[in-house]
């Protein structure tokens, strides 16, 4: 295969896909160890963790506190977690929101006392939160403030990753393209994927444009595994107004109080779950969709979250974000029920990676929603992901450094040009061609790979996602649309990777739910669907890359020596 030049490319030493609070947290450490360049498709702060409400999961009160913070994670997880990963969560995760306040967020108070609240299957209120409702973008800000003042980081903005570099089976950089579509090619020692989730493959989500698993392309393109894919959490109350986004309403809200009522106005959760609107979400989700059809209704009724008795909390100045965009739409948190209905949230499956962020291809890291360790198992634990971003992120981070002490920045890629042939069309007409593609996938994903599965209705999408995919392919050509192009080849694949995961796995855990196979298994418990870009899917156990890690960081403590450390275990600087 033909060398191009390293002449025209850039170089840095650490490449930065995404500027969420994993790309953001790992930049930080990475500039001690050389240049660091941080790519985000639209302006840095548009990301998940800019929407992310509710807060950050942290035990903060000793090894109790942590060794309970790790079972919720375990139960939540519906028996599917890697207890090593969800350990590192736990007791790591002190150390860095230490670091996350020294560099400036700020978290609610009540005078220097942290305010904590309680989220679904959580056992005690260990959730911090920043400006009520708004603790990502806090979290973000700070960070982006301490990033952009490191002299080795930069960014670039409104830039998309269309394809990685390579140069003898490692991942040596990428190729950027502007929103005029002009390439950029930048060579790099190592390359971490932050690129978020893929809300964006189902028509409902509460994940904002920008989260189309671009990321997990990239990742199957250069010969990495992706796992767990069929694992996506529904969140269960996005705001439900016909013709309005899905915008999330934080679980929060039933942390302080708030109740689930159907159209009759009546409760239903304590029917369903002990814990009863504090369940874990995939049982909440799950329990508000059978309710909505209840007593054979041919259409869904509505479900409502009702705030309208909670006493003692000023639900505005708790929530004001919330509160604002529903004064919008004329609704008051303490005067109206509001129309809620479950939508995607967040990705529990990702690449393949050892618990230091590193994937099967050599130069490839990757941490936050795009990765899977096994951190979630089938459900993640309300709040624990921008923990899991900063955790992950900064582990990544070490590992980079670490791997590449030796090596040289690469010179050459081979160059893999797209062969793709160009349709004569025009870019308005491309452009509608791939909107209204990627209208039809979201619209299949939801009918045919949601809450409730089959079968049936799966094999149905894949016909479906077959004739999309043609005709996303014939367009993919178009320079102009090259931003579109890859995120429309990135829901595909996505979708592709989901619903033949979905398939193989016969049974019902956590977040993935099949009519047709209702119940557990308890062979599969240990078991991780692994995709491969040639669309193999095997049932494997998770292992195999977590062993490596598992080896260099611990000492041979057993599990429960390690808990009763407690937090003193941060390794990562
Ligand atoms: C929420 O505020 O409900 C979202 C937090 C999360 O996704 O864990």
């Amino acid at each position: 295969m033909r060398k191009s030049e390293k002449e025209s490319a850039r170089t840095v030493d650490f490449l930065v896909l995404g500027a969420g609070i994993a790309g953001l947290r790992a930049a930080m450490t990475l500039a001690e160890h050389g240049r660091v360049l941080v790519v985000t498709k639209e302006a840095r702060w548009e990301s998940n963790t800019h929407y992310a409400q509710g807060g950050i999961a942290v035990a903060m009160g000793g090894a109790s506190d942590v060794a309970s913070h790790l079972q919720d994670t375990l139960d939540a997880g519906d028996g599917m977690v890697d207890r090593t990963a969800a350990e590192i969560l736990v007791r790591e995760g002190p150390e860095r929101v230490g670091e996350l306040l020294k560099w400036g967020t700020h978290f609610d108070r009540n005078g220097e006392t942290l305010l904590r609240t309680r989220e679904g299957a959580h056992s005690v209120a260990r959730i911090l939160h920043a400006n009520g409702d708004a603790t990502g973008a806090e979290i973000g800000r700070a960070l982006a403030a301490v990033a952009q003042s490191e002299k080795n980081i930069e960014f670039a903005e409104w830039m998309t990753a269309c394809s990685l570099l390579m140069e003898d089976k490692r991942v040596v950089g990428a190729e950027l393209r502007d929103a005029e579509g002009r390439s950029q090619h930048v060579l790099s020692r190592a390359t971490l994927l932050a690129t978020g989730g893929a809300g964006q493959v189902y028509s409902e989500t509460t994940n904002p444009a920008v989260a189309t698993g671009d990321g997990l392309l990239l990742a199957l393109k250069s010969g990495a595994i992706l796992v767990d894919m069929e694992m996506y959490q529904f969140h269960p109350t996005a705001l439900n107004i016909p013709g309005v986004p899905r915008f999330l309403l934080s679980e929060a809200l039933r942390g302080e109080g708030a109740y689930l009522v159907n159209a009759a106005g009546k409760r239903f959760m304590e029917r369903v779950h002990p814990l009863m609107e504090l369940a874990p979400r995939d049982v909440v989700a799950r329990a508000m969709v059978r309710e909505s059809f209840a007593e054979g209704a041919k259409r869904p009724g509505q479900i409502f979250l009702d705030m309208r008795s909670v006493r003692g909390t000023q639900l505005a100045e708790r929530f004001p974000g919330i509160s604002r965009f529903l004064a919008e739409h004329g609704l008051r948190l303490d005067r109206d029920r509001i129309p809620v209905s479950p939508a995607a949230h967040y990705m529990m499956g990702g690449v393949k990676t050892d618990l230091c962020g590193r994937t099967n291809v050599a130069g490839l890291y990757a941490a936050g929603e795009v990765a899977a360790t096994g951190v979630h198992g089938a459900n993640r634990l309300a709040s624990n992901s921008l923990l899991e971003g900063l955790v992950f992120g900064a582990r990544a981070a070490k590992a980079m450094a670490i791997d590449c002490e030796q090596l040289p920045i690469p010179k050459t890629w081979e160059d893999a040009s797209s062969t793709h042939p160009r349709l004569e069309i025009s870019n308005t007409e491309a452009y509608e061609r791939l909107e209204s593609a990627i209208y039809a996938l979201r619209g299949m994903m939801w009918r045919c790979a949601g809450l409730l599965r089959d079968a049936e209705r799966m094999q149905e999408g894949r016909e479906e996602l077959e004739s999309i995919a043609m005709e996303v392919c014939a367009i993919q050509g178009c320079a102009s649309v090259s931003r579109l192009a890859t995120e429309a080849r990135a829901r595909i694949e996505v979708s592709r990777a989901l619903l033949e995961c979905a398939l193989a796995r016969c049974e019902s855990r956590g977040a993935h739910y099949r009519n047709d196979f209702p119940q557990k298994n308890s062979a599969l418990a240990r078991m991780h669907t692994h995709y491969r870009a040639d669309g193999a899917v095997t049932l494997e156990r998770l292992d195999a890359l977590a062993e490596v890690h598992r080896d260099e960081e611990y000492d041979g403590k057993s599990s429960s020596q390690r808990m009763s450390a407690g937090t003193a275990c941060g390794s990562v600087s």
